[in-house]
């Protein structure tokens, strides 16, 4: 059956690119339902107000518990199962292409996308009570909200739904599936405007040329992300 994401956010039309590319076609095919709400539906105020200045003085203003919860107990109580309920935040563990992955395993996931001067902490309590949850980031820098962070990790997870990428193989020779990035492309012609594709391509020496990428891709590693590698 489809994978199901919901996302809640004070701006829903931020969403409506899923409707095209991979990922609308993988809703069409029913491989993923994604289903976008907006948070101020959850308001009862004539303001549809989501947010108030914080306790204890600061810049800027916290997102109000009481849409939050009401929101993630609607999500909750339509689901067959226990969702995984996402926070992206710039406070949150790193995601990285082993959390797609873990995620992509899930059934039930849930994008709460509030914004960056946060939400009040007691949502997260609350919404223990109703999933899984985590506090995702993207990587160690600030978006004006969990919109754009939220979008990145549905593309990263939902081309990993089998199914969704017409050919798999393409999916394990790819940056960061094996702690390496990946090795250049080629394609034709043999030269273009003076410059040669690397011979070992052309020769048809299948081993060769597993040996030749498998260099790249270590070099490549160890100039752009020495992190990546052992000491
Ligand atoms: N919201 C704001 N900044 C973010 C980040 N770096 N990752 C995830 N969510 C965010």
């Amino acid at each position: 059956s489809a994978h199901r994401i919901d996302v809640v956010s004070i701006f829903p039309g931020f969403f409506d690119v899923l409707e095209v590319s991979l990922l609308g076609r993988a809703r069409v095919a029913g491989l993923l339902d994604v289903r976008v709400h907006d948070l101020r539906d959850w308001t009862t105020d004539r303001h549809r107000t989501v947010d108030d200045t914080p306790y204890g003085g600061g810049a800027g203003m916290v997102m109000k518990a009481e849409p939050w919860a009401q929101a993630i107990d609607a999500i909750a109580e339509d689901a067959a199962s226990e969702p995984v309920i996402i926070f992206p935040s710039p406070a949150g563990e790193r995601f990285t292409q082993a959390t797609a992955r873990e995620l992509s395993e899930e059934p039930h996931l849930v994008f709460a996308c509030g914004r960056y001067e946060g939400i009040d902490e007691r949502v997260y309590t609350h919404a223990a009570s109703r999933g899984r949850v985590r506090a995702i980031s993207l990587g160690d820098y600030v978006l004006n909200g969990g919109e754009v962070a939220a979008m990145a990790m549905i593309e990263a997870v939902g081309r990993l739904i089998p199914g969704v990428v017409g050919n798999p193989a393409s999916l394990v020779e790819e940056s960061h599936e094996d702690g390496l990035l990946e090795y250049p492309s080629y394609t034709k012609p043999a030269v273009w405007r003076g410059l040669e594709v690397p011979p070992v391509l052309l020769s048809g020496n299948h081993g060769a040329i597993a040996a030749w990428r498998r260099e790249q891709q270590v070099q490549r590693t160890r100039e752009r992300r020495p992190d990546l590698l052992p000491d």
